[in-house]
C-alpha cells in the first residue's frame, strides 16, 4: 500500500504543558489530529472546571490558523476532590473525563491521590452521570518492583475498584503489559486502554542499547519484548477496547539529559506516523483506523471526524529538536526519519 486514508485520527491522551512548551507543541497535535484529550498534570494541577475552561482557552490561542482541532479537558483527581464542580463540569461539556494519578507515580503526581477507596463517593456519582475515570496504573510502592507497578495495580488497586462500581467506565492509560491488555478486554465494553507509540516499538532493551537513553524513559516503564508483542497484537486486533494514546510528554533536553532525568517521550510530530510504522509491519493497515480515529470516539461518545487524511509512502526528515525559549526539546526520532508523510487533508 503505497498511500492510506483514513479519517482524521484522535489523540486520546496528550500533554501540553503551559507557557511557551504549550505554544510549541500544540501545532504539531493540532496538525495530524482532530481532537485530543488533555492531561492534567500541570503544577497547580487543573482541578476545578473554571481551570480547565481557561487552560483550553489558553490551548486554543496556541492551535495555528485555518486547522480544526478540539481539546476535551479533564480533571486532575485529588483527595479533595469537589464532587459537584467534576459533575456540572461533565454535565456543562468542559471535563470529558476524570484522571486518576495515584500520588508520586509520575510527573506532577505529587497532587495525586493517596488512597483510592475515599474516592469512592466520586467515583458512585461518576458512574452515575457516565463520565469516564482514565487511570495511571501503577502501583508506586517501595517493595513493588518498577517493572511489575502496572500488573500489581490492577491486581491489587483496579479490579477491586471495578467489583465496588459494576457500572464505572473506565479507560487504562498507557498499557505497557500482556496483563493489561487482557484486563482491557475483560470487562467487555465499559473497560478500554490507550497504547502510545514507544510501547509498541520499543522493549526494555531499547533504553540501554549502547548507553542509557534518557528519551526513551517514560512511565509507565517499556517493559520486556513479550508484553510489546502483546500490545502490538492489542492494537492491531480492530478490537473496540484499543485506542490511539500518545502520551506525547514533552520535556527540556535540560531536564531529560539530567542525574534525575524526567519521564516521557516527545512524540506528537510523528505520532501517526510511528503507529502507522507498527501496523504496516504487523501488516494491518487495514486496522488503523479503527485505532486510530474511530475506537476512541466510540467509547467517549462523541461523533469520529468526517473530514479524512492521506498519508503516503514517503522518507520524511525528521528536526532533531524544537527550540522552546533558552533550551530545547528532542522528540521521537529526532534526527533520524519516518516513513509515512502527510499528503493532504480533504
Ligand atoms: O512518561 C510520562 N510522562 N508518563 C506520565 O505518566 C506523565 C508524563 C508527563 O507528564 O511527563
Ligand atoms: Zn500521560
Amino acid at each position: 500500500m503505497e498511500s492510506i486514508t483514513f479519517r482524521r485520527p484522535v489523540d486520546l491522551h496528550v500533554h501540553f504543558r503551559d507557557g511557551a512548551i504549550l505554544d510549541a507543541v500544540v501545532p504539531f497535535t493540532a496538525r495530524q489530529f482532530a481532537r485530543a484529550i488533555v492531561m492534567p498534570n500541570l503544577s497547580p494541577p487543573v482541578t476545578t472546571a473554571a481551570m480547565a475552561q481557561a487552560y483550553r482557552q489558553r490551548i486554543l490561542a496556541a492551535v495555528p490558523d485555518g486547522l480544526d482541532f478540539t481539546p476535551m479537558m479533564t480533571c486532575y483527581l485529588t483527595d479533595q476532590t469537589d464532587v459537584a464542580d467534576l459533575l456540572a463540569g461533565y454535565r456543562d461539556g468542559i471535563f470529558a473525563a476524570a484522571k486518576l494519578y495515584p500520588a508520586h507515580a509520575t510527573t506532577n503526581a505529587q497532587f495525586g491521590v493517596t488512597s483510592i477507596a475515599a474516592l469512592d463517593p466520586v467515583f458512585v456519582a461518576m458512574a452515575d452521570a457516565g463520565m469516564p475515570l482514565l487511570t495511571h496504573g501503577e502501583l508506586v510502592r517501595h517493595d513493588v518492583d518498577i517493572f511489575d507497578r502496572e500488573q500489581c495495580f490492577l491486581d491489587e488497586v483496579l479490579a477491586p475498584l471495578l467489583e465496588r462500581h459494576p457500572t464505572l467506565r473506565l479507560v487504562l492509560e498507557h498499557i505497557t503489559t500482556s496483563e493489561g491488555a487482557a484486563f482491557a478486554t475483560r470487562y467487555g465494553s465499559r473497560v478500554a486502554a490507550t497504547i502510545t507509540p514507544q510501547h509498541l516499538l520499543y522493549n526494555r532493551n531499547a533504553l540501554f542499547e549502547g548507553g542509557l537513553r534518557p528519551h526513551l524513559y517514560c512511565l509507565p516503564i517499556l517493559k520486556r519484548q513479550h508484553h510489546q508483542s502483546a500490545l502490538r497484537a492489542a492494537a492491531t486486533s480492530g478490537l473496540p477496547n484499543f485506542f490511539l494514546g500518545t502520551d506525547t510528554a514533552p520535556h527540556m533536553r535540560e531536564l531529560k539529559e539530567a542525574a534525575c532525568g524526567c519521564a516521557g517521550v516527545f512524540s506528537a510530530p510523528v505520532a501517526v506516523q510511528a503507529y502507522l510504522s507498527v501496523f504496516d509491519q504487523e501488516a494491518a493497515l487495514d486496522k488503523f483506523e479503527a485505532f486510530a480515529a474511530l475506537n476512541g470516539p466510540a467509547f467517549y461518545g462523541f461523533a469520529p471526524a468526517e473530514r479524512q487524511v492521506t498519508y503516503v509512502r514517503q522518507l520524511h526528515a525528521v528536526e532533531p529538536s524544537l527550540s522552546v525559549e533558552n533550551d530545547e526539546i528532542v522528540p521521537l526520532f529526532g534526527g533520524g526519519s519516518v516513513d509515512w508523510t502527510l499528503r493532504q487533508q480533504v
